[in-house]
């Protein structure tokens, strides 16, 4: 079974991680299957699964109900789950959200987008045995806040930002860093600072590892696919779910994607 030592050994070897997320016992076991190490069931379920224009509608309750069918089916992976928007505003709520999250869904990990001014959260969580990712750059939660989906860290103040939110998390103990929407010097610059896993989305090809949202890689989100993703379905040469998954863990593990074109400057 694969464990955040597992991750660090990953990280240790200069090897890849591979992340990718799922909402469902079907996809769950496909990409079990694959080789996934990490399955996020990630609160784009909120877009993706329920139809919503942004992920802030997501509960608790459809984080439990969708990790516990994502955790059933896997036998192998890290289940990592999102903590969705406003359910870890206080170590109390984050306490008492996370417990769900791992006893009644069988999460391994949370998740939540933090910056330092989750520290006290994630220490708090992590000293109760709760191992955390923390997701920096764009957040998507902060859409509002951040005036849209824009890469994160193009200046310097902002990236230096990021540079010490990741520090300062490590130090409360996150397990995984996850980097959405950067310039790939950035990632690149945090992925050799932290001891800790960094796995990247729209972050070039230097993290540790990387993750997509499972329908954009397969091409069945709907509306524009994001420019940091790919259509591995399209692309296979024997086009099924399983083979544009093997083709996503391969791609991943030799490192040719992401590519150029599928990461910022
Ligand atoms: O919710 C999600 O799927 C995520 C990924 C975009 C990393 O957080």
């Amino acid at each position: 079974m694969v464990t955040i030592k597992t991750l660090q050994n990953i990280k240790a070897a200069n090897e890849k991680i591979v992340a990718l997320t799922a909402y469902d016992a079907s996809f769950s076991s496909i990409l079990d299957q694959a080789g996934v190490e990490v399955i996020l069931v990630g609160d784009s379920l909120g877009m993706v699964i329920h139809g919503g224009a942004s992920t802030l509608p997501v509960t608790i309750d459809d984080m439990v109900y969708h990790a516990r069918a994502v955790a059933k089916a896997s036998n192998n992976a890290l289940i990592m789950v999102d903590m969705p928007f406003m359910s870890y505003c206080t170590v109390e709520q984050a306490l008492n959200n996370a417990a769900r999250l791992m006893k009644e869904a069988g999460a391994h990990v949370v998740k939540l987008e933090g910056t330092s001014n989750q520290i006290e959260i994630v220490r708090l969580l992590v000293a109760n045995g709760v191992p955390v990712c923390a997701h920096l750059g764009l957040r998507p939660q902060f859409v509002h806040k951040l005036g849209g989906y824009r890469v994160q860290g193009r200046d310097e103040a902002m990236a230096k930002e990021i540079i010490a939110d990741a520090l300062a998390l490590e130090a409360a103990g996150a397990d995984i860093i996850l980097l959405e929407c950067v310039p790939s010097k950035l990632a690149k610059e945090i992925t050799a600072t932290v001891n800790t896993p960094v796995i990247g989305i729209g972050a070039g090809v230097d993290c540790d590892g990387q993750v997509l949202v499972l329908y954009d890689m397969l091409g069945i989100t709907p509306g524009k696919r994001p420019r940091f993703s790919k259509d591995f379905l399209a692309e296979a040469d024997k086009p099924s779910v399983s083979q544009a998954v093997l083709d996503y863990v391969d791609a991943v593990k030799t490192g040719t994607f992401p590519a150029s074109e599928h990461s910022f400057k």
